[in-house]
Parts: structure tokens; sequence; C-alpha cells
């Protein structure tokens, strides 16, 4: 490998000019060696930040990334694979039902998942609510599992993309999250290392969600397709509506709760809609026809594919989920249709029920969490429980209702509406 100066390196991004291939993968090879120190690499996520980068540039930085580590290879399968990926948001169980749904057509679903950090909950600790479900396999766990199930849900081992990694924690620290080539290519590096063939990407957008605006949503949608079709992965984007709460329940065992309904032909509508969307664009996306995904929830199929992967992951369905000791009901205080009820509002305040880990290192609550009993675009009248929280004490509430101060609207005049779930299809 060439070698080059960190310093100019630096100072030519700091100047808006465009790096190199070379420059790129020399610079993330010797920080995750350690020995490109971190105020550097900061300055240079500080210039990435403030001026971008082209669509060439993130492209290579993503592979830089993926060379930082292991590579994983479901070639030997002779099967399509796919893998759904989604930004984040409050109440998605998507995963859960999207991964056993998808393996019913005969795909290989290699599902790496992650923990969740401040208000967005994390597909690990969700399953973790199921007594003796086991998040991490190892890669050749991961290959039998895909053989004799078709699906697995598992924690990406260390060795995957150690680069992304180091500078992830960094980008926390220095200001520098919000960038959307820094972004793209630690989400890209990810997915392209697991080794899937297929990719849909489910990027969220409002309050909820780390992308506040439809244009800047778009942008990482846009920026994420091109970085999958230049690294050889067939990926598709969905951008879906994160303004308010998807489904009734938020929380670990409270979402289980809710993907098993679905699974088991119920469900509220927003997560069967988005479900089955997604569930079409990764299906085209691995280059199979169009399928009836409807049936699959409805027939029960996709129920027992869940089930045997929770089971083949040591999971017991039989013993039940996790129940909150003490709960609240928050009541309306007058009628009228539910025209707002704000996803970041209700994301902190299950977080502060317990629900969610302020720091990487803290356990999470599996059983707390909020019930909505209305959804937006309900009628509600005065007096009707709105939503129910959960937790397992008592002084964990006055802080849970101050975060929903003012965070749901009642209108007397409106009209009750179907909300738009899915906006707009990146491809
Ligand atoms: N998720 C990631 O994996 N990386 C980011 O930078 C942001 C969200």
């Amino acid at each position: 490998m060439n070698s080059f100066s960190a310093v100019e390196i630096i100072v030519a991004k700091r100047d808006g000019n465009a790096l190199s291939k070379e420059q790129i993968a020399w610079m993330i090879d010797q920080y995750t060696k350690g020995t490109i120190a971190d105020e550097q690499m900061s300055a240079l996520a500080m210039a990435i930040l403030l001026n971008g980068m082209s669509r060439q540039e993130t492209s290579d930085l993503t592979q830089a990334m993926v060379a930082s580590g292991e590579k994983l290879n479901f070639a030997s399968l002779g099967r399509p694979t796919s893998d759904k990926h989604s930004t984040g948001g409050v109440g998605d169980k998507i995963t859960l039902i999207l991964t056993p749904l998808i393996a019913c057509f005969g795909i290989a679903v290699p599902q790496l998942s992650g923990r969740g950090l401040g208000h967005t909950g994390g597909t690990l600790d969700k399953l973790e609510s199921i007594s003796g479900w086991n998040a991490h396999l190892s890669n050749s766990q991961m290959l039998q599992q895909l053989k004799s199930v078709g699906a697995v849900i598992s924690a990406a081992g260390s060795g995957l993309t150690p680069a992304d990694s180091k500078l992830y924690s960094l980008r926390d620290v220095t200001g520098t999250v919000e960038s959307i080539p820094l972004i793209a290519s630690s989400i890209m590096s990810k997915k392209i290392a697991e080794g899937t063939k297929s990719l849909v990407l489910d990027v969220k957008t409002g309050t909820g969600a780390f992308m506040k605006s439809v244009e800047r949503s778009r942008e990482l949608a846009q920026t994420l397709v091109a970085i999958g079709t230049d690294a050889g992965v067939a990926t598709r984007a969905l951008i879906t509506d994160m303004n308010t709460p998807l489904g009734r329940q938020i929380g670990n065992a409270l979402e289980v709760q809710e993907a098993i309904e679905v699974l088991s032909g119920g469900g509220p509508n927003d997560v069967i809609e988005i479900t089955i969307a997604l569930a079409n664009e990764m299906l085209a996306a691995a280059g199979l026809p169009v399928q009836d995904v409807a049936d699959a929830l409805s027939n029960g199929r996709a129920l027992a594919k869940f089930e045997q992967l929770i089971q083949a992951q040591g999971g017991d369905l039989a013993k039940p989920l996790p129940s909150a000791n003490e709960s609240q009901t928050i009541y309306a205080s007058s009628s009228g249709v539910l025209t707002e009820l704000d996803a970041l509002s209700v994301g902190i305040a299950s977080w502060r029920l317990g629900a969610g880990r302020e720091r990487k290192e803290d356990q999470v609550d599996h059983a707390a969490g909020i019930t909505l009993h209305a959804q937006v675009g309900e009628q509600v009248t005065k007096g009707q429980a709105l939503m129910t929280l959960h937790a397992s004490s008592e002084d964990k509430f006055a802080r849970a209702i101050e975060a929903l101060d003012g965070s749901f609207k009642l209108s007397a005049s409106a009209q009750t509406f179907e909300r738009q779930v899915v906006l707009e299809k990146v491809q």
C-alpha cells in the first residue's frame, strides 16, 4: 500500500478537494491499526462533514471500511440472500416480522442487527425479551442456521468492519454523526461485509428518525442505493414516515408481542403496510417474481418460520414474555381526531420508563414501554384511554409523562384519516 501524509489528506479535504481511492484506503487502514491518531481522524471526519464527498469517494470509503475486517460469504448456500436495514425509529419491530416472512419464499436472510441507543430500540434487545434467546452466533452457526431454517438474526461479530466501530465511536463524541457520506458508508460497509446479494433499506423520516426532513432522507437513501449498486449488491430503499410511532406497542417485550400478532395475521394497519411494502421490495431485489406476501402472514407460514428461528437460537416462546409491575394510563381530556402523536416524545418517554439505554453498557428493562390505545387518524372520545405506560417502579412515570407533555393533538373539527406510511421509493 502507498504511504501518504495524514496532514496532507486532512488539508485536501478541508480545502474541498476530492480524495483518491488510495488516500482513503491508506487513511482507514492506518487508523484501524492505530497509527493515525483519533485527533487526526476527527479532523478528517469534520472536514468530510463540512465539505462532503462525491459518490466515488463515498464508495471508496465504504470499501476501505469493508477491507478493514472479515467478510462473510454465503455463496455455499446456493440460494438468493436478502437483507433489510432500517435507519431506526420508535416502535419499529419490522425486522422481527420480515425476516421469517421472506425466508418463507426460499430466500436466505442473514440479518445482522444491533442494540438500541437513546430513543430508538434495537432488534437484539427486543428478541432478548424471549426467554433463552441467544443473540451471539458464530459465522459457522449462522451458516448452519441459514441452511436449516433459512433465516438468522444475530449480533455482528467483532471481526466485521472494525474501522467502522472505531470511527462511529469517534463521530459520536466529535459532532460528526450527521454527515451523509459518513452515515451511508458506516451502514453500507456492515451490509457489504455481511455478504448479502440484495438489500432493502427502510429510511425513516420525521421527528423520531435520524433524518428529520424528507429531503435529507432522500439524499441518504440515494447515497445508500448508489454505494450498494457500486458494490454489486442489488439495493433499493423506501422512505417511510417516522413522525409518529409505528404500531401500538413501543418497548422490547411489547414489540415482540405485536410482531407475533402481525405474524398471526392481525396487528395494526401501519405495521402490516410497511411489512408488505418492504417484503415486496426484498423479493424483487432478490430477483423473485411477485408473490402473495399477505397470505403468508394470514396462513401461519411466517409465524411457523419465526418459531423455528427463535427455537434454533435457544428461545422458548412457551414461557411468558416479561410484563411490568406497574402501569399508568393517560386519558383524553377532550373528544376529537388524534391528528398528531409525536414519535420522538413517545420514544423518549419509553426510554425513560426503562426500555432503552443511555450508555452502551446499560441494561434495558424488557418489560418497560408504552401501549398506544389510539393511533394518529383515529377518533377519540373524552375520558377514553390514550396510552398506558409500563415500568418496573412508579418513580419512573413522572419523567416519562414530562416527555409526553404537548406530544399529541386532538382536533374536534378534523376527519378521521389513514396515515400514509410509505412515502417514496428509491432504486
Ligand atoms: N447507523 C450506522 O450504522 N451508522 C451511522 O453512522 C448511523 C446509523
